[in-house]
Parts: structure tokens; sequence; C-alpha cells
């Protein structure tokens, strides 16, 4: 990421250039705006610290110039002394944040480690889009925090090793994804992925869906019929919810595990077999041993690797990505041009727990995105369940600054409005406690 400093301090200039070229980005410095505006021509960068009063050209001025030429650009403004109005101004000519001096270099980190995340996304974004294949829908996997970046190490460690791999993750995490991701990170990416549910059959018919069946084997198997297993050769096979397979039918798989080869229902040579098998479920498979419902030889073939995926509550830190993402990718697929989500609608879904992971955040961005008039995705859009969830976690809680006014109020009430006693009352000196009426409107 490239970063520009256009301020006429020299001093200024040198702090942030050293602390950013830290990080990792590469950093320009300009002592004013029109030097900026001819080199930002030749060579656009991707975050620009813009000091608001430059000798020539004002920096609102560099910003009005700027930014409809360069929209990704995203320009920090630096204000020698904070005015709301001059604040107000800029961020309405598409300044991305404002800053007062002194600079608070962790501030500025942040923010230049915000753009960095926020560009990723996008060039993610773009990329997805040729990756998405209508066909079956499966895109990229998104995930900032250290728990998903620890499972984005392991699939690609796993990937090219075709060993089995056991996911486990609640409802709604995204164990198929990471299936499909190794799959595709995998040597068999050109061949079948299969995917089975095993959860709610009979023995006979998950055997004649695995493995097929012969012409005749059975009243009304009129043809032959290839089972999944076959059709995945080369390939690999997604056995989800293993945890309901069928006890008797656990011995079935484990063998073909095994010996590595299958027999179609009712015929009686064998078919060599060559796939790889990734296994999921949402049930606590130890557990299920214990109670004598699932095999524990197969639990140890299937569980070479282990991959847990964390719930999303365990990630808070990737919900406002996934929802940038979601949006996204609705506002595509719908061909609308939803390109943000309002702040109160924001709020909303930052607070809710979802107790269906990933999968129910998708469900309610697809809903908003589908709803949604204008161009962003607002409350109103919004499950009103979910609003209601929203407003009673915070509804009940103040701020630190109302409670300090009411406080005050209610102290100014019992004083009838004599400021020494107020003053005494509150320990404060006579006038901070004036500020602090000023402050909160009760002078
Ligand atoms: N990290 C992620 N980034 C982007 N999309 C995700 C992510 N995790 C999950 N999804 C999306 O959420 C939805 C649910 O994911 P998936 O079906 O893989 O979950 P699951 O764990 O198999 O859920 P279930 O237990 O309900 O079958 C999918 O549409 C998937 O694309
Ligand atoms: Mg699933």
């Amino acid at each position: 990421m490239r970063i520009a400093i256009i301020d006429d301090e020299e001093i200024v200039r040198v702090r942030l250039q050293k602390a950013l070229a830290k990080e990792g980005y590469t950093v320009e410095t300009y002592g004013s705006g029109e030097e900026f505006l001819n080199a930002v021509e030749r060579s656009p960068v991707d975050l620009a610290f813009l000091d608001m009063s430059l000798p020539g050209i004002t920096g609102l001025e560099v910003l009005k110039e700027a930014k409809p030429r360069f929209p990704e650009m995203e320009i920090v403004l630096i204000t020698g002394y904070s005015s709301i109005d001059s604040v107000i101004d800029c961020v309405r000519q598409g300044a991305f944040y404002y800053m007062a001096k002194p600079l608070k270099l962790d501030e500025i980190r942040s923010l230049a480690a915000k753009v960095h995340d926020r560009k990723r996304l996008l060039d993610e974004n773009r990329a997805l889009k040729t990756v998405l294949s209508p066909v079956d829908g499966w895109g990229a996997m998104i995930g900032v925090s250290p728990l998903m970046k620890q499972v984005f190490r392991l699939i690609e460690k796993v990937a090219p090793l075709d060993c089995n791999v056991l996911i486990q993750g609640e409802s709604g995490t995204g164990k198929e994804l990471v299936a499909r991701s190794i799959h595709r990170q995998s040597r068999r990416k050109d061949r079948p992925f299969v995917a089975f549910n095993c959860g709610g059959f009979t023995e006979e018919l998950i055997a004649s869906e695995l493995f097929g069946y012969q012409r005749g084997a059975f009243t009304g198997a009129t043809a032959t019929k290839i089972g999944i297993l076959e059709t995945a050769s080369g390939g690999t096979v997604f056995m989800d919810e293993i945890a309901d397979m069928p006890f008797s039918m656990q011995g079935k798989l484990l063998r073909v595990i095994q010996e590595r080869q299958i027999i179609r229902v009712g015929a009686n040579k064998p078919i060599q077999l060559d796939v790889r098998f990734i296994a999921a479920t949402n049930k606590d498979l130890k557990k299920a041993i214990q109670e004598g419902r699932f095999r524990e030889d197969l639990y140890f073939r299937l569980n070479v690797v282990q991959i847990n995926l964390p719930s999303l509550m365990d990630r808070k830190e990737d919900l406002h990505l996934l929802i940038d993402f979601f949006t996204q990718k609705y506002s595509t697929k719908f061909s609308k041009k939803i390109s943000k989500v309002e702040q109160s609608a924001l709020q909303v879904l930052l607070s809710y727990t979802y107790p269906g992971n990933v999968r129910e955040l998708e469900n309610i961005v697809e809903r908003a995105v589908a709803l949604a008039e204008g161009e962003s995705i607002t409350s109103h859009d919004l499950p009103p369940d979910l609003r209601e969830y929203s407003i009673t976690q915070y509804g009940k809680w103040l701020t630190y600054e109302e409670q300090e006014r009411d406080y005050i109020k209610r102290v100014l009430k019992f004083t009838e409005h004599n400021l020494g006693k107020t003053a005494k009352i509150l320990n404060l000196p006579r006038t901070t406690l004036w500020r602090k009426l000023k402050k909160y409107g009760l002078s």
C-alpha cells in the first residue's frame, strides 16, 4: 500500500514517514498541495494524510481537486485547530477521516491499517467476481480475525496433502466452504467435488446412493446406477453431518476408506476408488463415541487432520468485513447499486449475536439488500426483531457523558442551582463546573 504525507512542517513529515514505513508501507512526502497533485497525477496513492493549512492551495482545495479524479484514494485530513465547520465540509468532499494536531502515532497507524483492510477487501471482492462461478456459487472465504487466519493457514497446509480431513463447527460457520477451499487448492481441483448428507436416510438408501447398484439388484432397480463415490472418482467427497450416519453404515464406510474400493449393491466385483474424504459435523463426535453412537475406528480414519471453525461471536473482528462482503455480493447478484450500510443499521448488525453464525448473517444481509431502496442499507431493511434486540441490548445503557450530565442535573436540582454548593458536592473547581454546564447545555 502506498501512502502520501502532505504537510508543510518537515518535522511532521519525518515523524509520520518513519512510523508508517516501519509498518511496511511505501511512504512519500510532499511539502505542498501543488507538489502532491503533480505527483499523484503520474502515479496515484492509496492513502493520503493531508494537512488542511498549507502554503499555496489549501488542503480542502487539494481534496476537492483530487478526490473526484481518484475516488479510491482515501484522504485523511489533518487540522491544526479543530473547527467543526471546515471538518464537515471536508467529510462532504469525501475525506475519509480527520485528525487534530498534535497527531498520535497510534491513531495514524490504526487508520492506515483500516484503509489497508478495506483496500484488501475491495481487491478480494474484485478477484471474487471472477472466481465466483455462477455454476456452484461458492466463493472466497473471508476473515481477518486471528482464529480465521489460523484456519486459512491450516487449509493451505493440508490441501495439497491428500489426507482425510474432519471439519468441526457450529451450524453456519462455513464447514462446506472450507471443504470446497481444500478441494480447490488440491491436485484434485479439476475433478468433481461431491457433497453427501449422511443424515436422515436409512442404511439401504445410503448404501445405494454411495455405492450405486447393479441392474436387478432389487425390485425397482431397472437400470444400473453409478453411486456418488464412483461419480467423484479422482475428486473429493464431502460427507456432511457425519455424526448422523447410521451406526451399521459406519462400518461399511470404514471398510471403503481402508480398502479404497467399493462394490455396487447387487454386484460382486469390487471397483477401485480414488477419492479424498472430507467429513463435517456440528456435533461433538467424542461424546457420540462415548455414548456408543459413533465408531471410534472411523473417527480416527477421518480425523487425520482436524479443522475447528470458531463461532462468529468468537471472531467479532470479521463481522464488519463479512457485512461489507455480503452487501457487495448480493448487490451484484440483484443488479443493485447498494454500496454501503448506514450507521444505524450497522450498529444493529454489529450488536446481534448470530446463533446461526455466518449463514444467518448472510441471510439477513441478502434480505436487506433485496429490500433496500436507495444506495445504502438502512435499519428499516433489517428484520424487526433484530432491531428490537439491539435496542434492549443498548437501550438501558448510558454513555459516560450522558451519565455525567444526568448526575450534574440531579445535584443542581438539589442545590437549587447554587453553583458554589454544586461545585463543592461534585468536588470540582468552579471553572470546570461552569465548562461542563455549558457543554451539557445546563447553564
Ligand atoms: N468466512 C466466510 N466468508 C464468506 N462466506 C462465508 C464464510 N463462512 C461462511 N460463509 C457463507 O455462509 C454460508 C454458510 O456456510 P456453510 O454452508 O459452509 O456452513 P456450514 O458450517 O456447512 O453450515 P451448516 O452446518 O448449516 O451446514 C454459505 O453461504 C457460505 O458461503
Ligand atoms: Mg453445511
